[in-house]
């Protein structure tokens, strides 16, 4: 399995890479070419970045198929896709292997402390007109918990304030947020440590949701099929990687609060309020490389992020799945295109034209693993087994030709939401919709999808040539 800059050479000799010699400004300049190219499918390289003598890499997992690249060195021979991924990271976590401890490594290669720390050199992009400044997006941060001592990591976006000051987001959902919360509370100091440009197994395995009990260095172990190497920190008791580019320590100091803006996956922006952490040490390797994630709704940003919410997925079909007997398939889509809500669609095998409404209320009811599932949908859409629930494309084409009338939509208004849903206000709430796409039972008839008899058995290759077929 590659580390970062071993991905960055295969990319390089496949092709995918491309390097931006010029020099480049870190505010808007680079995020918009960053924007750019990530469309394009491209990881980049940014050669020259105003103000810093530190390169700028990203891109790497842009396209989904590139998780195969960092996991196993090579490219799937059929394309990988998120259901396998999902597949090696559930194997990792019921397998993790625990991390070990080494001596020093590379990330160690440039100790800076004292006067010699400056945040500031770092190419660390400025995003979009409303942030409050530049953004580390692809950091994990790493903290211990604060009962079991279990070494936690995951993406917490982190603005610049100054040489040594930056605040550290942790979102209502994650730990880290708690692990402020008891530190706060008990008067207790926390150490927390920033690392950039670690090994993919380790980016990967940051971004899912794991017990307290379980590392997330340890699936990323069980996801690379041997331990990760880890080494003490300067100026703390934490283990971080010892083979990222950049290594930033530091303690939080809840003396002082930041309130900080940064336009967020699904496309909207997010404020935030984080407690400042004072840095204590940065160490790097010899010509390390920054690794940024262009944030807002981008490709690379999404596909990590889909990461997180495998489990999620999983959990809530499983849930579903068990409220009727007329329930053939279900799926969750995370989509940012539709915003940072979840939608669901469930095929059922109806009986009667009044199940679709009654199940939809179930639905919404449903508590979930984490939060009840209305604090995180928007909408659930029933269809009937003819329409493919994998494909957003057919359930829209459902809702579209066959509702005729508002019976077939259920409004609930005031609904409670998790933040990222950006419209919904404290004390207002926000909407949620359910759709019964399905035929009225009196128009399957006239409704039913044209259909070629043996259509599905049909293989191009018993017709044309490999040539012809390229
Ligand atoms: C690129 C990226 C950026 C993220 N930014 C944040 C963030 O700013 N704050 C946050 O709490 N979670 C963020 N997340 C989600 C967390 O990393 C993820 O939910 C993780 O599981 C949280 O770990 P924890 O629950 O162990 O603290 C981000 C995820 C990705 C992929």
């Amino acid at each position: 399995m590659p580390d970062l800059r071993a991905l960055k050479q295969l990319l390089e000799d496949r092709g995918d890479l491309v390097r931006v010699e010029r020099e480049i400004d870190p505010r808007f300049e680079m995020p918009a070419v960053m924007a750019k190219l990530e469309a394009t499918g491209k990881a980049y390289q940014f050669e020259s970045v105003k103000g810093s003598p530190f390169p700028l890499v990203g891109g790497f997992f842009n396209r989904v198929e590139r998780f195969a690249l960092g996991l196993d060195g090579s490219v799937a021979d059929a394309g990988f896709g998120h259901a396998d991924m999902a597949r090696r990271v559930e194997a990792a976590k019921a397998a993790p292997i625990a991390h070990c401890t080494v001596d020093s490594g590379p990330a160690a290669e440039v100790v800076r402390q004292g006067e010699d720390i400056n945040l500031l050199e770092l190419p660390v992009p400025h995003f979009f007109e409303r942030d409050s400044g530049p953004f580390i997006t692809a950091a994990l941060g790493i903290a211990r918990h604060p009962r079991t001592g279990v070494l936690n990591a995951g993406f917490y976006r982190t603005l610049i304030l100054g040489k040594d000051i930056c605040a550290i987001n942790a979102s209502s959902l994650s730990d880290l947020r708690r692990f402020y919360h008891h530190a706060e509370t008990n008067g207790e100091e926390m150490s927390i440590a920033l690392a950039i440009g670690v090994e993919p197994a380790s980016l990967f395995a940051a971004a899912c949701k794991l017990p307290p009990t379980i590392s997330e260095f340890d699936v990323a172990g069980g996801l690379k099929g041997a331990p990760i190497e880890m080494m003490k920190a300067r100026t703390s008791d934490l283990l971080v990687p010892a083979g990222a580019e950049f290594i930033i320590e530091g303690k939080v100091d809840f003396s002082r609060r930041i309130e900080n803006t940064l336009g967020e996956y699904a496309g909207q922006y997010g404020p935030e309020s984080a407690p400042i952490t004072r840095v204590t040490a940065i160490t790097h390797r010899h010509q390390p490389l920054f690794y940024a994630i262009m944030a807002g709704r981008n490709p690379e940003h999404n596909n990590i992020g889909d990461i997180a919410v495998y489990g999620i997925k999983v959990d809530i079909a499983s849930r579903l799945m068990q409220l009727s007997s007329s329930i053939r398939r279900v799926n969750v889509f995370t989509e940012p295109r539709l915003g940072p809500m979840v939608h669901i669609a469930i095929a059922i095998d109806k009986q009667s034209d009044d199940e679709p409404a009654e199940l939809l209320r179930r639905a919404f009811e449903l508590p979930g693993s984490i939060f009840p599932l209305n604090r995180i949908t928007r909408r659930i859409i029933i269809v009937d087994t003819d329409i493919n629930t994998d494909s957003l494309e057919d359930v829209e084409w459902a809702i579209w030709t066959r509702v005729s009338h508002p019976g077939k939509l259920l409004l609930i208004p005031g609904v409670e939401s998790w933040e990222l849903d950006r419209v919904s206000i404290p004390g207002r709430g926000s909407l949620r919709l359910g759709i019964d796409a399905t035929m009225d039972m009196d128009l399957r008839d006239t409704l039913v999808r044209p259909i070629t008899p043996g259509a599905d058995d049909i293989d191009l290759a018993d017709y044309l040539s490999p040539e012809a077929l390229r």
